[in-house]
């Protein structure tokens, strides 16, 4: 079983992609401009990727990956702003649907309806997040207090999981107006990201299972853009480091007791 792990943006997965050379072993091949790495991380083979930001690479990128490369399923890790009213920067949100929310071709399909496909919103696949459930679960009880002083710096001093809907759109939400709306519309909505509801229509396209997991970089409001960028540099890595290796090696030792 080989894992696609993708993200936007190298901030996102820097210590994964370090880990995974410091392993050595690791195969760079480039394909439609990106580099995909393959190797092992925590004893699993593993593909990791840089889709860059937006809908349309993503869902290259998720192609390539299963076209290419083969992989078996599809991991989706990054930042996000949060919508609802819970969710925080520093809380972490795993998808259990995801919906396009600037897809709009009335009056031909309704609103949000994919067109063609039939369907407004994607499944992730529920064995695979709950997986990803109880990594991220434990890492937020366990080891998220080793990030204290940049967490602190960040001015945050909880974090909460959430499982809910995540919205994609090829649009960065910074301005309170845009963030009402989207509350309005689609109350049901967690967070807001620019990717996994790409990779999530892919995914069922091609019947691959598929997780996106999304640490909360800004609450998508006006300061979203600074908020954002701080996150990135200081957080988002240890983050997606820490609850993916901690998946990973928990599929080790269940192999290993096989
Ligand atoms: N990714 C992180 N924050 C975001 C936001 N506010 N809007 C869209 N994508 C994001």
């Amino acid at each position: 079983m080989t894992l696609g792990i993708i993200a936007a943006l190298k901030d996102e997965i820097a210590e994964l992609i370090q880990s995974m050379e410091q392993d050595g072993n690791v195969i760079v091949q480039r394909v439609g401009m990106r580099d995909f790495y393959i190797g092992q991380l925590e004893g699993q083979p593993c593909v990791l990727v840089l889709a860059r930001i937006g809908k349309v690479a993503a869902a290259a990128t998720a192609v390539t990956l299963i076209r290419e490369f083969g992989i078996d399923e599809i991991l989706f890790s990054g930042v996000a702003g949060g919508l609802a009213r819970q969710v925080n920067v520093g809380d972490v949100v795993i998808a259990d649907k995801l919906i396009q929310h600037d897809m709009d071709a009335r009056p031909i399909f309704p609103r949000y309806e994919i067109p063609l496909l039939g369907v407004t919103e994607f499944c992730s696949a529920p064995d695979l997040s709950e997986e990803l459930r109880v990594a991220a679960q434990y890492f937020l009880t366990h080891q998220l207090t080793d990030h204290r002083a940049a967490l602190t710096q960040l001015g945050i001093t909880a974090a909460r999981l959430h499982i809910g809907t995540i919205a994609s759109g090829d649009q960065f939400i910074g301005a309170h107006q845009d963030a009402d709306r989207l509350r309005v519309e689609l109350p049901e909505v967690y967070a807001v990201e620019m990717e996994g509801a790409a990779v999530a229509q892919i995914c069922h396209e091609f019947d691959v299972p598929c997780a996106i997991i999304r640490t909360i970089s800004d609450r998508a409001d006006s300061s979203a853009h600074i908020d954002f960028n701080q996150f990135l540099v200081n957080v988002a890595s240890h983050y997606a480091s820490g609850i993916i290796r901690r998946f990973l090696s928990q599929r080790t030792i269940r192999q290993v007791k096989c």
